[in-house]
């Protein structure tokens, strides 16, 4: 366990945060509010992406925050995030969703998603990150996946601007 936590702390392209679920995050349904999720994301995603370029951020992207299974008051849920690839100025920040329930000491995998932030100088101009070192193989896969997502969005958003013509 001290090994996993150093890991984290040592790494500086990961980060965890974890939120307790309260009762004021309930939705009508008596579900967790999505609206909360997506905060704690983003808060995850500036997090480890500063982490990793020491230049703040601005999120320009989000996909596949699915929420397909409920998350309930009284939860733990923690964001384990990772700088998946590096670009020029953006970087794409994978994030493991994980809700635990504290008394029956259950863990639930609720959704991975994907961010792209991008590091802004003082002027607010899109500036150069240090090129990620892949070190592992899992590492490489990662890289090579997000170069492919990132192709994807890349595409998606010059088709739906010849839609918009
Ligand atoms: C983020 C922002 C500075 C990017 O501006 P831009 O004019 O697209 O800048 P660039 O063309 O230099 O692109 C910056 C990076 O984003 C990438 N990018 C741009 N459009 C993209 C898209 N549709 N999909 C994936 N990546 C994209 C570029 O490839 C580049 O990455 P790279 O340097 O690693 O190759 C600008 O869009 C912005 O200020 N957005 C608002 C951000 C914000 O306020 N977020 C909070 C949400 S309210």
């Amino acid at each position: 366990m001290t090994d996993r936590i150093n890991q984290i702390i040592e790494n500086e392209h990961k980060v965890v945060l974890s939120h307790i679920m309260t009762p004021d995050m309930v939705n009508f349904s008596g579900t967790i509010h999505g609206g909360h999720i997506l905060h704690f994301l983003d808060q995850t995603a500036y997090a480890c992406a500063v982490k990793y370029s020491r230049y703040n951020v601005v999120t320009l992207s989000v996909d596949q925050v699915l929420f397909k299974k409920p998350i309930y008051a009284g939860e733990l849920v923690s964001f384990f995030a990772n700088v998946n690839y590096v670009g020029k100025t953006s970087m794409e920040v994978g994030i493991r969703v994980v809700a635990e329930n504290l008394k029956a000491r259950t863990q639930r995998h609720v959704m991975t998603c994907y961010f792209t932030m991008v590091a802004m100088d003082e002027y607010m101009r899109p500036c150069a990150v240090e090129p990620l070192a892949l070190e592992t193989e899992e590492e490489k896969r990662w890289f090579k996946e997000a170069e492919m997502r990132k192709a994807v969005r890349i595409d998606a958003a010059a088709k739906h601007k010849e839609l918009k013509k």
